[in-house]
């Protein structure tokens, strides 16, 4: 039988509705929540990333500017203006798109964020907290990763999760949240990387996959055990003359064939992509909701 197609686009609205409710709660306090997104550069991927996230800023009813810095901005210049907008009240989320050009330390960057106000969850206080097991701010793909499980079903509470990839941004968040003694969680995760001798065989031993690699079509059918969850995070653009763009996006797992296997999965685009967007607005939600005064 073919997989039940976990679909992040309808998880993502389902979570945008509950989470209308708490913004209008918000505004009724006298505090609308508000965004802001920092990019330095023109990268076409950066450019039309940060306009889904001001365009779902939008769509919510959250305060939202973008501040665009030339390619050739210094770092002494981009940390100043970080310090400034930890200071203005009218911002609760300071997101800094990334990749930063070269010449800057993207750590610096991130490191000069207000725990309080960094919606990607990427600052050391955050990444310790949710180690920890501390409420925080939780890397938004990661944690769109969870919701999507758990909302369609598929909880990882008791199963072997196989993660592939050990990024700071998705592998290991995603790891620190699910080894957690709670609900949603609880399971015991296996963590894969080019390190990793026979991946094959380990993949194999996954009640869930979790393919977040960057390389497309990594994990083919032959590595899914009969009745895994599979959760594609991948998104690789490869040539296809075909379209007018002359390229497709594909994720990390031959999806066509792990979907007559799996018990689950979900597709690229459609799946994993929408829920990192509106991740992104439960933490500005929840960054306004601790900044304001009860
Ligand atoms: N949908 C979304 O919202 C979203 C958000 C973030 C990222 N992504 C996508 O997710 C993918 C991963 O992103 P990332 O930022 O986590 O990537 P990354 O920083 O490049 O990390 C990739 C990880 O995968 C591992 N890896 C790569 N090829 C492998 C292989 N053949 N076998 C085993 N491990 C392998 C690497 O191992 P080593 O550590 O040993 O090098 C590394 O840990 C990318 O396609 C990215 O575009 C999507």
């Amino acid at each position: 039988m073919p997989a039940q197609l976990i679909s992040g686009a309808k998880i993502a609205e389902e979570i945008r509705e509950e989470l209308k409710d708490r913004i209008r709660g918000l505004i009724k306090k006298g505090t609308t929540p508000g965004l802001v997104i920092v990019r330095v550069g023109e990268d076409p991927a950066s450019v039309s990333y940060v306009s889904g996230k001001s365009k779902a800023c939008e769509e919510l009813g959250i305060y939202s500017e973008t501040l665009v810095f030339p390619e050739n901005t210094g770092e002494k210049e981009l940390l100043a203006k970080i310090e400034g907008l930890n200071k203005n009240p009218r911002f609760h989320g300071i997101l800094v798109q990334l990749p930063l050009p070269r010449h800057i330390d993207s750590n610096r960057v991130l490191y000069a964020i207000n725990p309080q106000k960094d919606v990607d969850g990427l600052h050391p206080v955050n990444v310790g907290d949710l180690l920890i097991g501390k409420s925080c701010l939780i890397p938004c793909t990661a944690h769109g990763v969870q919701q999507l499980l758990v909302r369609s079903g598929n909880s990882p509470e008791g199963k072997h999760v196989v993660i592939c990839g050990r990024s700071n941004l998705v592998g290991k968040p995603l790891m620190a949240i699910l080894i957690q003694k709670r609900d949603g969680a609880n399971a015991t995760v296996t963590m894969c990387h080019t390190g990793t001798r026979d991946l094959a065989a380990i993949v194999r031993q996954g009640d869930i996959v979790v393919a977040a690699m960057g390389s497309p079509k990594a994990i083919t059918a032959d590595m899914v055990k009969e009745g895994a969850v599979v959760i594609d995070v991948g998104v690789n653009r490869i040539p296809d003359p075909a379209k007018k763009s002359g390229f497709r996006l594909v994720g990390d797992t031959d999806f066509d064939a792990i979907k007559e296997k799996a018990k689950a999965i979900t597709p690229v685009p459609g799946g994993v992509g929408p829920m990192t967007v509106t991740m992104l607005m439960v933490n500005t939600v929840r960054a306004a909701q601790m900044q304001v005064p009860p």
